[in-house]
């Protein structure tokens, strides 16, 4: 009833009017009190009752009654018209304002009349109408929600507010669409609603971290209000997710040059959450195996990225195994495998080691003699690992290969150490990687020395020149033989031998030195009994077996002038006298008497004679032919002539100094021998007494030669007997010439060459009384068949007889020739 009457308020003032005629009456009926009901929000001057007719008063006399409001509110609010009795609103009235949210809300004054004096008490109850929407006190709200909050979970909303009462108020709420979320109301104990949000489903920050949802209060009136608010609800991060590799396992290769503080790798790890749940720090886990393998590397603990932090060593370690580990700020963990493989760079040079080394070899050594077994080794892998080896420069040598990283080292040709003493072999090793690196290695083979080449002498015939009459003991020749071998090998000793066995042994004539290859003359030779020797000499060296060459030495005997002429014919052997020429008295100019014939031993210039006459008697009828040595007639005798000429014939060679020979001739001119036998007679007896007188001095020189014969055998036998003593020493030039030798090489030279004491002792005389230069006086140690042939074939006799005179076996050929002249 009462809400139909407000819509007719709302619907006209008509209407008004007839409602409030008919509720006054209502009022003034039952209670005697003026009782009206208006809606709130009545426009000003709108009309609620006339109160004066409901008062039962007559509008001509409210002036003079004076009609009036008396209240401390309500004259604000309403007013009378005292010309028709209306009252009025004079304001604006709120319901909210004035009453808020009370249930009854209404405002009462008092009407006062005069005359008589009546007050009239009039309440007038101000009736709600839907004039306020829902209000949220927040447009909007805020909302965080961990994701990890279950399903079920209510959360108390703000209410919406509405200063209507009623039904009025708010009525319901509803939220926009979501999957999550839904409203529901709950009535609190002191019965007011409470508006909760429910989690239907579960949230996931990582799916939908914010939702925004409208939140929209209705109330009850007609129409009906709404009023809205924005619900933001921020899903808040829950550490519900675990670090994520992006990468199970990380396979890098890196070179092991590379430097360090290089990015091996970045390794990532992802965390949905957020915040510190999504924080991510990097390391390496702590394992004892790790910790070998991580040694290398470091690990950016913000950003993942692994450094080396040393130097790589392809050698030494091939791939690390390490395992990473990210973790989040909640503490959860993820792992994850990094392989690093390192790449092998050329960075080991090839290194050559000796395995074996044969130095010194023998030259002899056959070509594919091993000598050194070499060893190649290069740590790096692969083609960088693979190493050849050559031998640089010429060398009579090669590699052969043995396995794969051993070399044989040979030889390729015959060596020859006279040539190359000593190699240095040069062997090269080079690997193949890029860049190529390579070693060198030197070899320092000597060669040994084997006796291949015999001595060689510079000339395979020396002359030598010798004047006769030499110092016996003195060096005459010096020979030389070179040896290219080293060592024993080149160690040459001379000896001597005769050319022809068969000739007359050389060794009592000649000795040689045989380390220095000098010759000595062990005697003094004559040019008139040995004009030249011919000498084989040996040199041989001291290798195994021995190698020797020969030589042959001529040594020419150089005349000097040591023989005078010897005069042969006429021969002044016959007791002193002279020699007797017939020379017919008529001999006509020029005849030859007789021929003077003379010798010289010597030789050449020494042996060229010529004849003189020497103390001639004034113009003399002969002349000798300075040449032939003949005598002639130079001119016709004459009956004055003297008949009896006695001559001296000198004959002279051409030596320097020249020698001479002298001999007297006596030439008897006259026709027949009786002519001339007085005369002859006369000079034998002229001669006889001094025969007599040379008789008598032969006896006496005999004796005296007979005296001092004695006296010389006695001086030897003393001589002798001193010579018992031990014989004077010579250390010092012993070990001065001889030092070096070894004496047992001795026996093997001692035949046909003099034996080096003995030898000594000839060559240096330094006492006469001792040793005589011409006397071969055996020595203890030496047997004396060593010294001197004994098998000697007629001429080595010299020694125990007394030595032919070379003139006398001259005289004795001549005397031949000249019987078989005069023959
Ligand atoms: C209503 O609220 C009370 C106390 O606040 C609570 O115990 C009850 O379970 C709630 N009812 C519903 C349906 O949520
Ligand atoms: C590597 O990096 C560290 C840190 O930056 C630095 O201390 C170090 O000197 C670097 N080493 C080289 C060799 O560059
Ligand atoms: C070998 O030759 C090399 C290069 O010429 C040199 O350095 C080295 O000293 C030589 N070795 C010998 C043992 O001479
Ligand atoms: C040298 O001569 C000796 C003796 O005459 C002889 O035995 C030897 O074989 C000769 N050597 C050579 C190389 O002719």
């Amino acid at each position: 009833m009462m809400e139909i009457h407000q819509t007719q308020t709302y619907k006209g003032f008509r209407w008004q009017v007839t409602f409030f005629f008919l509720f006054s009456w209502l009022c003034h009926s039952a209670s005697g009190q003026l009782h009206y009901s208006i809606a709130e929000e009545l426009k000003q001057d709108s009309v609620i009752a006339n109160i004066v007719n409901d008062l039962g008063l007559d509008v001509k006399e409210v002036k003079s009654r004076r009609l009036r409001i008396v209240s401390r509110v309500s004259e604000k609010f309403f007013s009378v018209n005292l010309g028709n009795g209306d009252l009025y609103v004079k304001d604006r009235i709120d319901r909210e304002t004035l009453c808020r949210a009370a249930p009854t809300c209404f405002l009462t004054f008092d009407a006062v009349v005069e005359n008589p004096l009546n007050i009239y008490s009039v309440k007038i109850d101000i009736k709600d109408i839907n004039d306020n929407s829902p209000i949220f006190f927040h447009d909007t709200i805020t909302l965080e929600i961990n994701e990890l909050t279950p399903p079920r979970t209510h959360l108390v909303l703000q209410n919406a507010e509405d200063p209507d009462i009623g039904s009025n108020a708010v009525q319901s709420y509803r939220l926009s669409d979501n999957q999550y979320f839904t409203l529901n109301e709950n009535i609190s104990i002191d019965g007011s609603k409470i508006l909760e949000l429910v989690l239907d489903k579960p949230l996931d920050r990582e799916t939908l971290n914010f939702h925004e949802l409208i939140l929209t209060a209705t109330d009850g009136g007609n129409p009906k209000r709404t009023g809205t608010a924005l619900l933001r609800i921020i899903v808040t991060d829950y550490n519900d997710n675990v670090p994520v590799f992006t990468q199970q396992v990380y396979k890098i290769s890196i070179s092991e040059s590379a430097p360090i503080n290089s990015t091996v790798t970045v390794v990532t790890a992802t965390d949905k959450d957020d915040g510190t749940n999504g924080h991510i720090t990097y390391s390496f886990s702590r394992t004892a195996e790790n910790a070998f393998h991580t040694q290398m590397f470091n690990i950016n603990p913000a950003n993942g990225e692994i450094k080396t932090k040393g130097h790589l060593n392809f050698e030494v370690t091939k791939h690390y195994e390490m395992s990473v580990q990210a973790k989040d700020g909640g503490g959860l963990l993820a792992q994850s495998k990094v392989l690093i493989e390192i790449k092998d760079e050329n960075d080991n040079a090839p290194e050559i080691s000796i395995a074996s080394l044969s130095t010194p070899i023998p030259e002899d050594s056959a070509p594919g003699t091993l000598i050194a077994l070499i060893e190649v080794h290069d740590q790096d892998s692969g083609e960088n690992g693979e190493a050849e080896c050559h031998i640089l420069g010429s060398s009579p040598f090669q590699l052969v290969t043995s396995t794969s990283r051993y070399y044989k080292l040979v030889t390729t040709s015959a060596l020859d150490r006279e040539l190359v003493p000593w190699y240095n072999i040069t062997i090269l090793a080079t690997d193949r990687g890029s860049p190529q690196l390579s070693c060198i290695k030197y070899i320092k083979l000597d060669i040994s020395d084997v006796n291949d080449n015999p001595p060689v002498f510079v000339k395979s015939t020396f002359a030598a020149y010798l004047p006769e009459n030499n110092l016996p003991g003195a060096s005459i020749y010096s020979v030389y033989a070179s040896d290219p071998d080293a060592g024993d090998n080149s160690k040459i000793i001379y000896s001597i031998s005769n050319i022809n066995t068969e000739d007359f042994p050389v060794s009592p004539y000649f000795s040689i030195n045989i380390e220095t290859g000098v010759l000595y003359a062990q005697r003094s030779f004559d040019y008139e009994q040995h004009k030249e020797f011919q000498i084989n000499i040996m040199a041989k060296d001291n290798g195994s077996p021995p190698l020797s060459s020969n030589a042959t030495l001529i040594i020419h005997i150089i005349d000097q002038n040591d023989n005078a002429p010897k005069i042969l014919y006429p021969s002044t052997e016959s007791g002193g006298s002279p020699f007797f020429e017939m020379v017919p008295f008529a001999s006509v100019q020029g005849s030859l008497i007789t021929k003077v014939i003379a010798v010289d031993a010597d030789s050449g210039h020494n042996s060229w004679l010529s004849y003189h006459f020497i103390q001639m008697s004034e113009p003399s009828p002969f002349s000798i032919s300075q040449h032939t040595g003949e005598i002639r007639t130079s001119r016709m005798f004459q009956e004055k002539d003297i008949l009896k000429h006695k001559v001296v014939i000198m004959v002279k060679d051409n030596g320097e100094p020249s020698l001479s020979a002298t001999v007297t001739l006596s030439l008897v001119v006259g026709d027949h021998f009786q002519h001339v036998v007085p005369q002859i007679n006369n000079e034998f007896n002229d001669g006889e007494p001094s025969s007599n007188m040379q008789n008598i001095y032969l006896v006496i020189a005999l004796a005296l030669i007979s005296l001092l014969f004695i006296i010389a055998v006695m001086l030897v036998i003393i001589s002798k007997c001193k010579e018992s003593k031990p014989p004077p020493e010579f250390p010092t030039l012993n070990t001065n010439l001889y030092s070096q030798f070894d004496p047992r090489m001795l026996s093997n030279y001692n035949n046909g060459t003099l034996g080096l004491p003995y030898a000594y002792n000839v060559c240096v005389a330094l006492d006469s009384s001792e040793s005589d230069f011409s006397l071969l006086k055996p020595n203890q140690n030496v047997p004396v068949e060593n010294l001197i042939d004994a098998d000697d074939s007629g001429l080595g006799n010299e020694s125990s007889k007394e030595t032919l005179s070379p003139v006398e076996v001259k005289q004795i050929t001549f005397w031949t020739f000249f019987d078989g002249l005069q023959l």
